[in-house]
């Protein structure tokens, strides 16, 4: 293993935060209309320090119809009033960095709503002067009847819309009411990027890119090639029998990411990061990144949301992300977040496997995001259709129920409603989310908030609340750990029951390492320390237990333990 050779006060500190996501609709309701929102979640940021995450991911709260909760956006300077005031906002920056703590927002580039005031000028007519700041074309066939070209949204169907006032059609890569922005036009990539400097003036640290994947079409408009693949995946974004040559991951969208950086990088002290919401093999994430990281500082790797949570399976996954992201780049697993299945799902709702998770999020190399509720292993919440709020659930409603777990397993989640519950704070009226005197929440408490709540699990230390906790406590006081390099060890016992690996931080002043060994068994597991280097101090660290006991001789795992061994060896 090469050495970090960076000194510990040149590191930047995005590759050593660990990210807090909060969906404010569904996190806390401060004015009682049944809506999470900004004074809410100032309200409780004492928790997220208290859990330990330096940085908090916000999803979109700019003005909007909502008709895609907040990522349709009508206005991206002012605030939708049912989440606050730009007042709100500022005091919102203000009370995180209060804190010692970061704040993202989420910048979705590649469309506006449809009733941005630009759309409705564009619309308006063929000659209007914003017409060319959205992508519109003629049909074709006879008299103009069928779309421009055979391109696909990313949930199916022709991303093509038309619009009969004008007679034309305009392209809109997620749903029909996100017309896609022209990136070509000199003037809408300007005023994009100077909102995103407005924001970073305002002191924002970080920025989440929505479908980054999908900024620039190929300028030739040329029908995408036909594939035999019927469903997209994380890696393979095509899907719906063509292959997104070009709608998707464009050269002309990973020349941007650096151009976007290059934006970003105008603001220091403190340095700021973008993190991309793109889909595609590790090759051309990497690609995104830029081969010494002069792209997106952060790609969120999908694969992880489909890999079973077994020792093999993972030790896999880190061998394929190490090998993809090596230094100076850096990997994001993905558990979870407000598109897709709760991470319980996937782990048979069984509270000892969120344990461990928790442990594999915090110990393995890259930066940790939680989305919310998961630090308190929430299940997954299925909901009627008939009900559903997500704008995605209409347009799926032709699959048959049998299905649905089957694509939850696969990451697809077809009723977004599903993983966006209000957060249960105590087990009173409203779980504590909204005053008791509130409207009904947006959507229904989840049904084990009378129990599964943080006021239950703060008091309890076998709580999955507790072990994330821990969890976050050791990494932020190990170097090794946020910022070491990592290798697989060979497993102590049997490779299908426990995953190893070794973190090491080094530079001219320090020396730490970290083992990690995760035992993902119902069984106990013996482990030998022995051949652990002696003559320094070595402390292991459970993810089941407050108090770290000595490491030398043999350890015992328990079922589902998470052991992490430090050493610090710097003379
Ligand atoms: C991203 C967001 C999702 C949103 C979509 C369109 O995938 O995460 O919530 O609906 O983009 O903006």
């Amino acid at each position: 293993m090469s050495s970090n050779k960076a000194l510990q006060s040149e590191l930047p500190w995005w590759k050593r935060t660990t990210v807090y996501q909060i969906y404010p609709r569904s996190f806390s309701d401060q004015t009682g209309d049944g809506i999470g929102d900004l004074p809410g979640i100032i309200d409780r940021l004492d928790y997220v320090k208290w859990l330990g995450v330096e940085t908090i991911w916000l999803s979109p709260f700019f003005s909007s119809p909502q008709a895609d909760f907040g990522y349709d956006i009508s206005d991206h300077f002012t605030i939708a009033p049912e989440y606050g005031s730009l007042e709100d906002c500022r005091c919102l920056i203000d009370e995180i960095h209060a804190r010692g703590m970061k704040v993202v927002f989420d910048m979705v580039l590649n469309h506006t709503s449809d009733q941005h005031p630009w759309f409705l000028e564009s619309r308006s007519s063929r000659d209007n002067a914003y017409r060319d700041f959205y992508l519109w074309r003629d049909g074709r066939k006879p008299y103009g009847a069928a779309p421009p070209n055979n391109w696909r949204s990313m949930l199916g169907g022709s991303g093509w819309q038309y619009d009969a006032e004008t007679d034309q059609w305009y392209w809109a890569s997620f749903l029909p009411f996100q017309p896609d922005l022209n990136y070509r036009n000199p003037e809408v990539k300007r005023a994009m990027l100077e909102m995103v400097r407005h924001w970073l003036g305002e002191g924002v640290d970080g920025l989440r890119l929505d479908i980054f994947n999908a900024i620039y079409k190929d300028a030739s408009f040329s029908d995408n090639p036909r594939s035999l693949r019927a469903i997209p995946s994380e890696d393979n974004p095509g899907g719906f029998f063509q292959r997104a040559l070009h709608t998707q991951n464009h050269p002309d969208t990973l020349a941007f990411a650096r151009e976007l950086r290059g934006v970003v990088d105008e603001f220091d002290q403190p340095s700021r990061f973008i993190v991309g919401e793109v889909f595609g093999s590790a090759d051309l994430l990497r690609e995104y990144c830029g081969p010494t990281g002069e792209g997106l500082n952060l790609v969120f790797l999908f694969k992880s949301l489909r890999t079973p949570f077994r020792a093999r399976a993972l030790r896999k996954l880190i061998g394929e992300f190490e090998a993809a992201f090596p230094e100076p780049l850096h990997p994001t697993y993905v558990f979870g977040n407000h598109d897709r299945p709760r991470q319980m799902e996937r782990l048979g709702n069984d509270l000892a496997r969120a344990r461990l998770l928790a442990a594999l999020q915090m110990t393995v190399r890259g930066v940790p995001f939680i989305y919310y509720g998961d630090e308190l292993g929430l299940s997954h919440h299925p909901m009627p259709l008939e009900t559903a709020r997500d704008p995605l659930s209409e347009r799926f409603r032709f699959i048959p129920k049998v299905l649905l777990p089957a694509l939850r397993k696969r990451g697809i989640l077809t009723n977004r409603d599903e993983c966006r519950s209000p957060m249960p704070w105590h087990g009173g009226p409203h779980a504590g989310f909204a005053p008791p005197d509130a409207a009904e929440p947006w959507l229904p408490l989840h049904p084990q908030s009378a129990f599964m709540n943080v006021a239950a699990q703060r008091e309890d230390p076998a709580s999955v609340l507790a072990s994330y906790r821990r969890m976050l406590r050791l990494r932020n006081r190990s170097l090794a750990l946020s910022a070491g390099e990592l290798a697989l060890l060979d497993p102590p016992a049997d490779s299908s029951k426990v995953l190893s690996y070794r973190r090491v931080y080094e530079d001219t002043d320090r020396h730490e390492a970290a083992d990690v060994f995760l035992n993902f068994s119902k069984t106990e597991v013996p482990i030998d320390l022995r051949h652990l280097p002696r003559g320094s101090e070595a402390r292991l660290y459970s993810n089941l237990s407050d108090v770290p006991v000595e490491a030398y001789g043999r350890h015992v795992l328990r079922p589902w333990e998470g052991a992490v061994v430090l050493r610090d060896q710097t003379q």
